[in-house]
């Protein structure tokens, strides 16, 4: 299947947004499930726009995960400090990937942490979902693969380990629905929870680039993108400060 080119992406990706992105403010939301009902919570910057990516984008996604995963299998990484493993197995593509073990705690790297391999080079197709969703004409330096079986999730957290926060983090959601929370950027402030699903991407920039957000539980049998079922994320994410930058 040839990939899809810019002029393809352009088309299709105008298409959705002519039906509507959604901007995460009180006025304009109104969630695919209705399952927001108190967006006041949310800090400005995060953009949630559900069935981003059509079906046959998703599942041309997918074989481009699958081949990362091939050069680069997924593992689980452990916490700083307590080594308690993760239930979200990850991996990475881009120049850099972020990775977390008891050791080294959380941080960026070049290779991988189970093979010593260098990471896989970021696919097109996912260069260009970022400049499609970002905003900014750099490049995308890192693209972590979380993948979440029926049990796992991610508590609340921030993005934070990047040298700059000028880009936004970029999310896309495959397979399995899951419930999603998003805070503040102080772990006390109030949070609210909806469900996103196959397709949909969450920008998290501007005063939402260091919103706590985390993923609560998957919804098993909710989507048949993946034949053995879970969850993909895809965070696509600037790590070093861009030429010219600040
Ligand atoms: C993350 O915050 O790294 C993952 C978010 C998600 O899985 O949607
Ligand atoms: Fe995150």
């Amino acid at each position: 299947m040839p990939m899809a080119t810019a002029a393809d992406l352009e088309y299709r990706y105008c298409g959705m947004q002519n039906r509507g992105v959604l901007t995460l403010q009180p006025t304009t939301l109104s969630g695919r499930d209705g399952a927001i009902d108190d967006m006041s919570l949310l800090t400005n910057g995060a953009r949630w726009i559900p069935g981003f990516l059509t079906r046959a984008d998703q599942e041309e996604l997918v074989r481009v995960v699958r081949a990362v995963v091939a050069q680069a299998p997924l593992y689980t990484p452990a916490m700083p400090k307590t080594g308690k493993e993760m239930s979200v197995r990850m991996t990475n593509c881009g120049i850099l990937g972020w990775v977390t073990d008891k050791a080294g705690g959380y941080r960026y790297q070049a290779t991988h942490p189970v093979t010593g391999d260098i990471w896989p080079a970021m696919p097109e197709l996912i260069s260009e979902l970022w400049h499609r969703l970002s905003g900014v004409d750099f490049e995308p330096e890192a693209c972590l693969v979380n993948f979440y079986s029926e049990g796992a999730r991610m508590s609340l957290h921030q993005d934070r380990d990047e040298e700059t926060f000028d880009a936004p983090v970029i999310s896309i959601s495959l397979g399995d629905s899951c419930r999603f929370r998003i805070g503040g950027t102080s772990r006390s402030d109030k949070t609210t929870s909806f469900r996103l699903n196959s397709g949909d991407a969450l920008v998290l920039g501007g005063d939402a680039r260091l919103a706590f957000h985390g993923v609560e539980r998957i919804y098993p049998g909710t989507s048949t993108l993946l034949k053995s079922g879970g969850r993909i994320n895809l965070t696509i994410r600037r790590v070093t400060v861009p030429d010219g930058g600040a």
